[in-house]
């Protein structure tokens, strides 16, 4: 189950990263590296995290032409990223040629295959802001038709709160990978995540992979905490 902990490695420097890579990654499955970490320390971090024993899932959210979110993937792919994530809303089309161009590039120069994930509708969008930027559909049915639109154009899964996880599996079915962040431990402080749910109910509900970042590490012993949160998940089989 520990396979399947994300640990967000929410920091700004390579040394903290660092830091918590040596001290989790007996503990978790991935390490997952976003915008602020990559922008600040660029793909020497990600190596890092290999070096160390780590997997990492790249969270860049890609969102441009088919062809630069391609080359892009490739490039990720190149990295030895274990996953990462382009926005649905690019579209078909850029869906398609991600996974094409990163699987043709993977045959050809020998590097393991990543798993490609979408990006439904950020869980920080409401029903009114899509409706300001254009989108008459609501989150409820906007999440489904981005995620069968992902399926369709050969993406591996999403990234989802548990609240979408069943119309996303009734929409995509069971091998389809979803992805749940906003995971937070029965006692622990909910922060700004509003939506949240436990381990053992994320796991239940069907999440893949669940990401935590601050439950661990502002926990007192975040070793412990990482522990506990997998005990959870290892429940709520
Ligand atoms: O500290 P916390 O456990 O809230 O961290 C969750 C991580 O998942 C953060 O890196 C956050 O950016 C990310 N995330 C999220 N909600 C989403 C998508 C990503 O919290 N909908």
């Amino acid at each position: 189950m520990k396979e399947r902990l994300i640990f967000a490695l929410d920091v700004d420097n390579f040394a903290q990263a660092q830091k918590w890579v040596r001290m989790l990654h007996a503990e978790v499955g991935m390490f997952k590296v976003g915008k602020q970490l990559f922008t600040r320390c660029g793909p020497e971090v990600v190596q890092m995290v290999r070096d160390e024993g780590g997997e990492v899932f790249l969270d860049l959210k890609y969102h441009d032409i088919p062809n630069t979110v391609a080359k892009a993937g490739i490039e990720a792919a190149r990295l030895g990223v274990k996953m990462f994530n382009v926005h649905t809303l690019g579209g078909a089309a850029m869906m398609q040629r991600t996974v094409e161009e990163v699987k043709t590039a993977a045959a050809g120069e020998g590097f393991a295959l990543p798993v490609i994930l979408g990006v439904t509708i950020l869980t920080s969008s409401s029903d009114a802001e899509l409706l300001a930027v254009g989108i008459s559909k609501p989150v409820a049915e906007m999440v489904p038709l981005l995620a069968t639109l992902a399926k369709q154009s050969g993406m591996d899964g999403v990234v989802a709160s548990a609240q979408e996880m069943s119309l996303i599996r009734a929409a995509c079915g069971d091998e389809f990978i979803v992805v749940t962040p906003g995971v937070r431990p029965a006692t622990a402080a909910k922060d700004d995540q509003c939506r949240v749910v436990t381990p053992g109910q994320a796991v239940a509900a069907g999440s893949d992979y669940l990401v935590v970042g601050r439950p661990i590490a502002q926990a007192v012993d975040p070793i412990l905490a990482a522990r506990e949160i997998v005990a959870q998940m290892e429940a709520g089989v």
